[in-house]
């Protein structure tokens, strides 16, 4: 998989690319991330990437001139390094509040892409006509403001490489994650068997896999419960219609 990302500040990323999974997978050859200033697709020579807004008011939008070049050129880019196919063209992705939000089924759907575009805007906006014409989808992380979309990026980019197979060392690991199923995890214990005195749950030294299995089920089903109620009446419905 391939992920271009446009950002007037790329060296966000820098640590981020560099380290723990993502290195890894970009290292394996399992995941190319390339990040494009979005400056370098200016042409004036302040290298300008904002005005002021039409209609008046605070902040500043972003320019569609830059984002129009850029997208443009990555996407052409794209077609061009390999026999030109239509699923090579990249799926080009928004970042900002205005998103329909990020979850589990959108992660898995954004990661059966093989080329993304993430576009990180700035949160005061951008130009409505870069959405109309080089955009495909929007997207959010949450009901708040960020300064920016590369955090959200950043986001995008770990869940998707999750769902790589291969960057994740054990395929359970990604099999039983949280919300794999619309459940959050159980409860982990790992030594010293004492921690001030809360020991661990006795079922897990107990050598007893089945007696494992369901109690860590148990305990995932009552976290989402109590602490995920909205995912638990999901969860609850879509077993129903299974005929669960
Ligand atoms: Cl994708 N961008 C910004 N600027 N703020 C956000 C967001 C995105 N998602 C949640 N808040």
């Amino acid at each position: 998989m391939r992920i271009d990302v446009l950002s007037i500040f790329p060296e966000i990323f820098s640590g981020f690319l560099e380290a723990s999974l993502i290195g890894r997978a970009r290292a394996a050859g399992l995941l190319e991330v390339a990040v494009h200033d979005l400056r370098d697709f200016t042409e004036d020579r302040h290298r300008t990437v904002d005005d002021v807004p039409y209609g008046g008011g605070g902040g500043m939008v972003m320019t569609a001139p830059p984002w129009l070049r850029a997208v443009r050129a990555l996407s052409e880019r794209a077609l061009s390094e390999r026999p030109p196919s239509a699923g090579d063209a990249p799926r080009r992705i928004l970042l900002t509040p205005q998103g329909a939000r990020l979850d589990d089924a959108a992660v898995r759907r954004l990661a059966g892409h093989p080329r993304l575009l993430l576009l990180c805007g700035r949160y005061e906006g951008i130009d409505e006509r870069v959405r109309e014409l080089v955009v495909d989808e929007e997207v959010s992380i949450g009901d708040y403001v960020l300064s920016g979309g590369e955090v959200p990026a950043m986001v995008v980019i770990e869940a998707v490489a999750r769902q790589i197979p291969g960057v994740v060392g054990l395929p359970e690991s990604v099999l039983n994650d949280s919300f794999r199923e619309g459940l959050l995890d159980c409860p982990h214990y790992t030594r010293p068997p004492e921690v001030e005195g809360r020991l661990v749950p006795e079922v897990l030294l107990s050598g007893n896999h089945a007696a494992i299995a369901s109690w860590r089920r148990e305990q995932a089903l009552e976290a989402t419960r109590r602490k995920r109620p909205d995912l638990y009446r999901r969860w609850l419905a879509s077993r129903r219609n299974d005929g669960g």
